[in-house]
């Protein structure tokens, strides 16, 4: 009888040493037991590729929440006064979220305004879209469109597109329209009564000025959240601050006091949290004030951006560590994925379930 060659034998039957005991079997979701989408959210945790990422996100969170819930030292009394200059609530966690613009457009924004409304974040980054979108929305609504519309057409209509969401160009009319006294207001304030204009004060003046429940910024206004987004000028706000400097100059906006006011709110905070959605100035501009204490405890990143690029938007938690924006004993994790797809079933999971929860406990006593 011919028997293979002994180095293939050898190169193919390699022992393996045993695995550790707490090694996790792979094992997905098992329909014959009906359809649970909790059980099924669950059990992403032992799928493995971007399911597991998922379920180590949404422990991470849970994580962030029990911090949160935890009662604050009480040694720590001058730091928690200095915690949060603008006068939110002060916890044993402060959570730090960012999203880029396109989450405000899409209808990911009605998950940000639960987390706002509900008071389950602390402070907010975002850019210029981010912010306008919001605010335009509760004045004309946004479309469901397709990736494959063609922009010379969409140009002679007027329609813009945003990914395969339309926004008509008279949504920005009805902004400007609504905008442009608040800004004369704004100017008459800072000349009169010496008020400077940050992004942050400017982010808050407009959601109390649109009164509006949808509205993220609304929210953050009533609970005393603060907004940042040092480049506030790059959307439509800036072509309306633009055009606004021609008719009734003179605003300023200061970016160096809403610098001081982020950094400060994770300097003395007891222990932070950062859920970054998406890249770009929202991942850094977090991650830097997370420096200013060494590091952030708890980090989830969901991003579709890939490191090989060297780009910030595409560097996995690790670089971060590196920085020290976030701390080498966290256990930070990063979701390769698009956050729409993600985020309701993340929140669903963590924030909704604990104050569902919560609420069904203060019911029943
Ligand atoms: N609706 C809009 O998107 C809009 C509107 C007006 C102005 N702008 C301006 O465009 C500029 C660039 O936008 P930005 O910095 O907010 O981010 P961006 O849209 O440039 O995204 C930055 C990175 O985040 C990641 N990312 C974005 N969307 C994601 C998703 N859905 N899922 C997973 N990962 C995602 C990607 O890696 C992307 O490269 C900003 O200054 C903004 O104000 C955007």
């Amino acid at each position: 009888m011919d028997i293979p060659p002994c180095i293939a034998q050898q190169a193919v039957l390699v022992k393996s040493e045993a695995m550790p005991s707490n090694a996790q079997v792979v094992r997905g979701y098992d329909f014959s037991n009906g359809v649970d989408y909790h059980a099924l959210l669950q059990s992403y945790l032992t799928v493995g590729f971007q399911a597991t990422n998922f379920g180590l996100a949404v422990e991470e969170i849970n994580k962030m929440i029990a911090k949160k819930n935890e009662p604050l030292p009480l040694d720590r009394k001058e730091d928690i006064y200095k915690l949060n200059p603008t006068g939110c609530k002060p916890t044993n966690c402060t959570i730090f979220l960012g999203y880029t613009s396109n989450l405000i457009s899409a209808g990911t924004r009605e998950n940000i305004k639960f987390l706002v409304e509900n008071n389950m974040v602390d402070c907010i980054v975002t850019t210029a879209g981010g912010v306008e979108e919001d605010f335009v929305k509760c004045l004309a609504p946004t479309y469901i469109g397709d990736f494959a519309l063609k922009g010379k057409e969409l140009r002679k209509k007027g329609i813009n597109r945003i990914g395969n969401l339309l926004s008509p160009n008279d949504n920005y009319c009805l902004f400007e329209d609504w905008l442009m006294p608040i800004l004369d207001q704004m100017v008459i304030e800072q000349k009169e009564q010496g008020v400077r204009w940050t992004p942050s004060k400017m982010i808050a003046r407009l959601g109390k000025e649109i009164d509006n429940t949808d509205s993220v910024y609304y929210w953050a206004y009533k609970n005393n959240i603060p907004v940042y987004s040092p480049a506030l000028t790059d959307g439509s706000l800036g072509d309306m601050l633009y055009f606004h400097s021609y008719k009734h100059p003179g605003l300023i906006l200061d970016i160096v006091e809403d610098i001081r006011l982020l950094n400060n709110q994770a300097v003395y905070a007891i222990n932070t949290g950062m859920i970054i959605l998406g890249g770009g100035l929202v991942k850094h501009h977090i991650a830097n004030a997370n420096l200013m204490r060494n590091g952030a405890d708890f980090s989830v990143y969901i991003n579709t951006a890939q490191e090989s690029d060297g780009s910030d938007s595409g560097a996995r938690p690790d670089e971060a560590v590196s920085w020290g924006k976030i701390k080498p004993t966290a256990t930070p994790v990063k979701v390769f994925a698009e956050v729409t797809l993600v985020l309701p079933l993340i929140i669903a999971e963590t924030f909704a379930r604990h104050h569902f929860a919560k609420e069904k406990d203060s019911q029943k006593s």
